[in-house]
């Protein structure tokens, strides 16, 4: 099988959030109890990926590779990359190309979090998908500001479009996608749009094209954000604090997720634990390793519920 190298896009100026992000990555500003990145870093490990490049503003890279360092010690590796100019998504493919080298890839915006009671198995489903691309369909009450794909019954994608104003379907397309190798290729080829970017709704265009898109609707059981304006931002941090304390858990929290897939042992998460003293971040890891409690998604997921014979 393919390995997958993942992209987190950190970039942008984030003007919608002045004066918030006059100064500020807005991928890093918390959302309730964490940085940002944290949430769209949390996805691609559960997918599985181990490689990370982060790409931000000549201004802001530095503030991430403080953050997170080169991740060995989430027995992961990350490297940064600069992206000069915000000139679009598609621009990702074109920064990282060294970077994916021969590997497949996937990407996700540093201001997108996703969450769902079944989304490590999806995510990880995903992974799997050796070539073409695949993205994801969630319903929105307000489609127009985001990408809009139209599927028929059997989840052929139809048509997509970026930002319509007249949107032919209620599915967004959330920002997290996985391509084989050929994405560097087709979006070497990409234009700018109308609005001067190169657009990852083109990239999709092109393997929709091809007839190599595929397109999973998220239903009811997850929640999607993207954290572009201030009541979207705050909205994802009451969301996040909700849950949190009513299940006390944590969401997004890298080290349990680390752990989780052998990428951590025992020994280095007890030293991360030192290191967060009193947090609530602290006691959940500290939690993980003492309880070694059951874990109900693997229950719920399983087989336990056919009562069919
Ligand atoms: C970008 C993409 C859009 C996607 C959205 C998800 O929009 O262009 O297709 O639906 O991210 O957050 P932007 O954040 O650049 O407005």
């Amino acid at each position: 099988m393919k390995n997958r190298k993942g992209i987190i896009l950190a970039g942008g100026s984030a003007t919608r959030l002045y004066p918030i992000t006059l100064a500020v990555s807005k991928q890093m500003l918390p959302v309730y109890d964490k940085p940002m990145i944290y949430y769209p870093l949390s996805a691609l490990m559960m997918a599985g990926i181990r490689e990370v490049l982060i790409i931000s503003t000549p201004a802001h890279l530095p503030s991430f590779e403080s953050l997170l360092g080169d991740g060995s010690r989430l027995g992961m590796r990350f490297e940064y990359k600069v992206q000069e100019k915000p000139i679009g998504l598609a621009d990702a493919f074109r920064v990282g190309e060294e970077f994916i080298g021969e590997d497949n890839v996937a990407l996700i915006l540093g201001d997108n979090m996703i969450y769902g009671s079944r989304l490590q198995r999806l995510l990880q489903a995903a992974n799997n998908l050796q070539e073409g691309g695949l993205i994801f369909g969630y319903k929105v009450a307000d489609p127009t500001s985001y990408g809009v794909v139209e599927i028929d019954k059997n989840g052929t994608a139809l048509s997509i479009e970026e930002k319509p104003e007249k949107p032919k379907s209620s599915l967004a397309v959330p920002g997290i996608y996985f391509y084989d190798n050929e994405v560097v290729e087709i979006a070497k080829k990409i234009q700018p749009s109308d609005r001067g970017e190169l657009e990852i709704t083109d990239v999709n265009k092109a393997y929709m094209e091809k007839g190599k898109l595929k397109v999973i609707p998220l239903g009811d059981g997850f929640a999607w954000f993207d954290t572009g304006t201030a009541d979207r931002l705050s909205d994802a941090s009451d969301f996040v604090k909700a849950i949190e304390l009513r299940q006390g858990i944590q969401i997004a929290c890298l080290e349990e997720i680390a752990y989780k897939q052998g990428w951590m042992k025992r020994e280095d998460v007890e030293e991360a634990i030192k290191g967060y003293k009193k947090t609530e971040y602290g006691k959940h890891l500290k939690s993980v390793l003492d309880n070694e409690e059951l874990d109900y998604h693997e229950i719920y997921e399983g087989e336990l519920f056919d009562f069919s014979e």
